[in-house]
């Protein structure tokens, strides 16, 4: 829905919540509650996703069939434990627009960053540079930095952090890929997030590969922003790697486990340094208990360890729902949802708040990131002991998602009501 369409009346979002056919998706998921027992505005999905109601069951499965079957779980579990990841394999490669062999779901995001900059991040006297955006997520800001110093080179020399233009939040992608068209020959490792968590920009991927590419450099992204909240073609637009969280827009629960990519064209990139273990085995071998380790083809061949199936098993649950819902449709609400959140708030245009987000929807996914001046931290707390949950982020920013999988217009319309008068 383009921006005239959309009125500032509490019936508008009434009658936008009838005509959505997915709306009945909000059924599947548990909402928090108040202390007075009601159910919590809840626009934090970019933070924490919401639990499926049907996780639960996936979880007791798994503790059922451990507790009638030991070890022998591992190969006569209802689902058995040892291909247990592989059961969301075609889901979350579906998710991202990849081919089965090049995903897999394993430990966390920031673990993956390293295991993969371990291959990909090869630096040589005249390419040693690193490419993150300004403001990127501290953990990733850490973990390219001590691989910095682990190959004994100097950040001020090593480490670029893309700038916007003064006075303004975003980067814009035409600047980026000038950046990399000019200094392009000394980079070895793009590495920006998809969506970036502070602002809600969603960058140009295919855009920032083929200009990284051309250049000769290791093209990535970290997803935890942009997995389950906007379409991915990971195995089109061609990145070398990427990576993701899958407690936010996925829904899989607290510290759940990341999900990888690694591009078709290093399948069978076995002369890649890379860490090993007994997991990133020929399969057919593993049990075998060689001492040569034979990594298999494609993302799995990154894999440490046995996954952890009681974490595993929760996500099966999300996939499934997002599997029958479909991302573009997702994505079509989504572009709506949103668009409809920032109708309301310029409709009551407030001196204590601006949205940094980039106005365009194709620059931004589900979140709107609001900047506060004042007393924003307390405002924020005050929304959410009132049920009103979105999150803060140092140093005046306030995140705020509708999620098209469980979110509803008249979500959004009390979120701005409230916020709105906690301003005042
Ligand atoms: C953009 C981004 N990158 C990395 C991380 C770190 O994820 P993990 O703790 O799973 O390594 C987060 C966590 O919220 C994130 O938002």
């Amino acid at each position: 829905m383009t921006e005239s369409s959309f009125q500032p009346g509490e019936d508008f979002a009434r009658e936008m919540d009838s005509a959505d056919l997915l709306a009945h998706y909000r059924e599947r998921f548990e909402f928090p509650k108040t202390k007075t027992g009601e159910e919590c505005l809840y626009l934090c999905g970019h933070s924490l996703g919401l639990q499926p109601k049907t996780a639960g069951s996936y979880v007791a499965q798994a503790l059922r069939d451990w507790a009638d079957l030991g070890v022998e779980g591992h190969f006569h579990a209802k689902d058995p434990w040892v291909p247990y990841h592989r059961l969301l394999t075609r889901q979350t490669a579906e998710l991202v627009g990849a081919d089965d062999a090049e995903v897999v779901v394993m430990n966390s995001l920031t673990v993956n960053l390293h295991l993969l900059m371990a291959s990909f991040y090869r630096p040589t006297k005249q390419r040693h540079k690193i490419v993150i955006e300004r403001g990127a997520f501290p953990s990733d800001q850490y973990a390219v930095k001590s691989q910095i110093r682990y190959h004994k080179l100097d950040l001020e020399e090593s480490l670029v952090e893309l700038t916007p233009h003064e006075g303004e939040s975003c980067l814009r992608d035409e600047d980026i890929e000038a950046w990399i068209e000019r200094e392009g020959d000394s980079v070895a490792l793009i590495m920006l997030g998809g969506v970036n968590y502070a602002t809600g920009q969603l960058f140009d991927m295919p855009g920032i590969t083929n200009a990284g590419h051309r250049k000769g450099c290791i093209v990535a992204f970290d997803l935890a922003h942009a997995a389950g909240n906007v379409p991915l073609h990971l195995h089109d637009w061609g990145p070398d790697f990427a990576l993701w969280c899958s407690y936010k827009y996925l829904n899989g629960g607290p510290g759940c486990l990341g999900g990888c990519f690694v591009h078709q064209r290093h399948a069978r990139a076995f002369d890649l340094p890379r860490f090993a273990g007994w997991w990133g085995h020929d399969k057919s071998a593993r049990f075998k208990m060689s001492s040569e380790f034979q990594p298999m083809t494609g993302a799995e061949g990154w894999q440490l360890s046995n996954p952890p199936i009681l974490a595993l098993a929760p996500l099966r649950a999300s996939m499934e729902i997002f599997s029958e819902a479909g991302m573009d449709r997702l994505r079509a609400k989504s572009e709506s949802l949103t668009g409809y959140m920032a109708f309301l708030l310029r409709h009551r245009p407030s001196p204590k708040l601006s949205v940094i987000t980039p106005f365009e929807p194709y620059r931004r996914g589900a979140q709107l990131s609001i900047r506060l001046t004042g007393q924003g931290r307390e405002i924020c707390n005050r929304l959410a002991a009132k049920g009103v949950i979105g999150d803060w982020r140092e140093p005046d920013i306030f995140r705020v998602a509708p999620v098209p999988l469980y979110n509803s217009y008249h979500d959004v319309y009390l979120f701005v009501q409230r916020f709105l008068m906690a301003l005042r």
